[in-house]
């Protein structure tokens, strides 16, 4: 039987039984009242004829006692009526309690003994009869009794028709409603879980489909929402596998989010990781009465977003979302990605005078503009170090908090912003292997001679174990800037520093982007029309730039040369647009501030020096992207521009090949980003030179088809080995395996502090 019949089946029995209840409790009140009624109305009529009853008896006339019997014996309903004397001897009655009966006897008697009015129910015959006895007084003695038989049998009727009429009411209602409740349950309930079940077995079954059958609404749409993550996870895990697989078929090794796992677990054995950072993965932000989860932009987070998807762990980072505390547990934490929990991101939460100190002063305008060789001149105040070394203490001891009770811990320190957080963490853990990578260019010891904290900041840094860069050459500048500057011994054959007994090795790692593997949507050109529609656009060719709005990534250079590009090939007025997409970025700070204005004049300037109706030479889109849109940029691009003035990697240009899976678009890169050294099939440009830039613009357009897609696949397939998973495998084992000092003795198995 289904179970939807033995649940009809069941609600059916119950409601049965509900109005069979209803039915008797109504019956019964009903029966009460009605023998209530035959009580009152015999009592009444026995009062009225107790005067004439009274003088007949005391009269002892048996014709007047007959006459009055008679007269009073044809009311409604009274069938019977008898008079006795005081001892019980009838002395006349009606012809219907002639001869008596037993149960009459006895109740006259008991109107006697008791000296009261009684009454029952009883057979007369065949005919049920409501009795009542009651004694006529004269003075303070009984002078004989009065007996009153009423049909009772109307009672029995009324009694079945109001059983039979409430019942069936109350049957038919009920199943009515039971009825209705199961048409909605069907129609909300039953009915979608059934597409979501057909839904799931398509998926089981290879099938991807999209999810407007799964079930919405408040009752069923968070289980929707689960189920549909659940078929995401899923719909990966069977990529991943069918991608494992294949890579066991071809005999190539490459880096795999589980592979990655696998090889961490291997690795660390029990050891935990820990990754800390200024930027966090996931911010949350009030805007107006709308709160999103973002993911903010930048190289970092998208770097090691992936990393810790895949091995878990904790990220340690600074809450700067403007609703960062109303979505953090009491104790700084909460795990994510919101969807997807994967890992535990622990918020540490700086006040206004921290964040301006450590954040903008002497992260943003002093080592930012220090390490990236673009003429912006770094500031130092002497309130911003004492910001940035506060910070880096605070950090240090939300670390030490989180390591305490983990033993040998991996700990992997992000950038800038941290070069005093190594040390700080290997004087109270000299068991931790610390690493840090530092996601900036590092200059030549005259350049960062200037830093009035120099000596500072590299004994910081030299606190960890292992210090990565993007570039062997960068690995090179640090050295030979520790060499200058402080008391070490230098190994150029194995690239690292010793100094006060510790050894840092110093290595490149060139971080890279998850190349998702995925084939493309649509072709690109319907979707360069779709996007450039929006925007009333209608061009032939597009351009794309995709950056965070920062003087260091050479947009204005960028913009000056899709100019001279127009002015050297008027032919494609009207025929190309180029697109900057550009994330607003620490914009409290003057220097981003005036770029912005920079960057808007210069816009405005060459769209209306070549202005053409329905077409712009230059779509500048500020705004915070999602990764979902600018990928249909990356793919529906003819020419991606990525025109750094000096950049440690720049994760663009390999963002752009990943997601040309079509082997389309063509990349032009310059020559100061790190990426230059791995993409060699890039058009490699000086950004300062607009010519330059300007001429690769035409070549990119021109260029045959078959060299772009021989170029294209070339960059692919480094990208695709070369991905962020190895880059974390290579970082993760190179610290892992470095080997820690042992513990000197008299020092109680703890080093002394590394360094005054
Ligand atoms: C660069 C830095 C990162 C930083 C990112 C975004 O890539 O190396 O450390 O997170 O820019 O900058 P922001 O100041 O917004 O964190």
């Amino acid at each position: 039987m289904k179970i939807t019949m033995r649940l009809i089946i069941a609600l059916l029995i119950a409601a049965a039984g509900v109005a069979a209840l209803f039915s008797w409790l109504q019956a019964e009140t009903d029966r009460e009242l009605m023998e209530k009624e035959l009580d009152t109305r015999a009592n009444v009529l026995a009062e009225g004829f107790e005067e004439a009853m009274r003088s007949a008896v005391l009269a002892g006339d048996p014709d007047r006692l007959r006459s009055l019997i008679d007269r009073f014996g044809n009311r409604t309903r009274l069938i019977g009526l008898a008079l006795f004397d005081s001892s019980g001897v009838e002395l006349s009655s009606t012809a219907s309690l002639q001869g008596g009966s037993p149960a009459v006897t006895a109740l006259v008697y008991e109107a006697i003994v008791r000296d009261t009015a009684v009454s029952q129910f009883s057979m007369l015959g065949d005919r049920r009869v409501h009795l009542y006895a009651r004694s006529i007084q004269t003075g303070t003695h009984a002078t004989g009794t009065v007996l009153l038989a009423h049909d009772a049998a109307f009672m029995a009727e009324r009694l079945t028709g109001i059983w039979y009429t409430n019942f069936f009411r109350l049957l038919v209602q009920i199943v009515l409603i039971i009825l209705i409740t199961i048409v909605v349950v069907r129609w909300s309930i039953t009915g979608p879980i059934a597409q979501a079940a057909q839904w799931l077995r398509g998926l089981r079954a290879g099938r991807t489909a999209a999810d407007q059958n799964l079930p919405r609404g408040d009752l069923l749409g968070p289980l929707g929402v689960e189920v549909s993550l659940l078929a995401r996870s899923l719909a990966q895990a069977r990529a991943a596998a069918q991608r494992e697989a294949r890579l066991r078929m071809t005999a190539e090794a490459l880096w795999t989010p589980e592979r990655l796992k696998e090889h961490v677990r291997n690795e660390l054995k029990a050891q935990s990781l820990f990754v800390v950072s200024n930027r966090e993965p996931f911010m949350h932000e009030t805007v107006g009465s709308v709160t999103e989860c973002i993911v903010p932009a930048g190289g970092l987070v998208t770097a090691l977003d992936p990393i810790l998807r895949a091995c878990g762990g904790m990220w340690i980072a600074h809450g700067s979302g403007n609703a960062d505390r109303e979505h953090t547990g009491s104790d700084g934490t909460l795990r994510v990605p919101p969807d997807e929990p994967a890992y535990t991101l622990h918020r540490v939460f700086l006040t206004k005078e921290e964040e301006e100190g450590y954040y903008y002063g002497f992260s943003n305008e002093g080592i930012w503009p220090l390490c990236h060789i673009t003429h912006t001149r770094p500031l130092f105040r002497k309130e911003d170090w004492q910001h940035y070394q506060l910070v880096n203490r605070k950090f240090a001891d939300a670390v030490l908090r989180d390591i305490a009770g983990e033993e040998a811990p991996l700990v992997l320190i992000q950038d800038y912003h941290f070069a005093l957080l190594p040390l700080l963490i290997k004087e109270q853990r000299p068991d931790a292997r610390v690493a840090i990578f530092w996601h900036i260019p590092w200059p030549n010891p005259e350049v960062f001679g200037i830093c009035p904290w120099k000596e500072e900041m590299l004994i910081g840094l030299l606190g960890a174990d292992l210090i990565g860069f993007h570039t062997q050459f960068h690995c090179n500048n640090f050295l030979e800037t520790v060499d200058r500057f402080l008391e070490s011994k230098t190994n150029w054959e194995q690239f690292s520093v010793e100094r006060n007994r510790d050894r840092t090795l110093v290595r490149p790692f060139p971080i890279s982007v998850a190349f998702p593997d995925m084939p493309a949507a649509g072709d690109p050109a319907s979707e360069r029309k779709a996007l450039l529609r929006v925007h009333g656009i209608d061009a032939a060719f597009l351009g794309v730039g995709v950056d965070r709005i920062d003087y260091t990534k050479g947009i204005l250079e960028r913009f000056l040369a899709v100019e001279r590009f127009f002015e050297l090939h008027p032919e494609y007025v009207g025929k190309f647009t180029f697109a900057q997409l550009g994330a607003p970025s620490r914009t409290h700070i003057k220097r981003y501030h005036d770029l912005g204005a920079e960057l808007d004049a210069a816009v405005e300037r060459i769209n209306w020096r070549f202005q053409v109706r329905g077409w712009k030479a230059i779509l500048y889109l500020k705004a915070h992207h999602n990764h979902e849109t600018i990928n249909r940029y990356y793919r529906a691009a003819d020419v991606c521009l990525v025109t750094s003035l000096h950049d440690g990697m720049n994760l663009v240009a390999k963002e752009f090949v990943s997601a040309r899976s079509d082997d389309g678009g063509v990349l032009i890169v310059s020559e100061f980003a790190g990426a230059v050294n791995e993409l060699q099939d890039a058009i490699r440009v000086n950004p300062y030179d607009t010519e330059e830039v300007a001429g690769a613009i035409a070549r990119a357009l021109t260029m045959e088809e078959g060299e772009r897609q021989l170029r294209m696949r070339e960059m692919r397939s480094t990208v695709r080995e070369r991905n962020v998973y190895r880059w974390a495998a290579n970082l993760i084992t190179g610290l892992a395996r470095v080997r820690l000092p042992l513990p000197q003795p008299g020092s109680e198995g703890e080093k002394e502090p590394r360094h005054g």
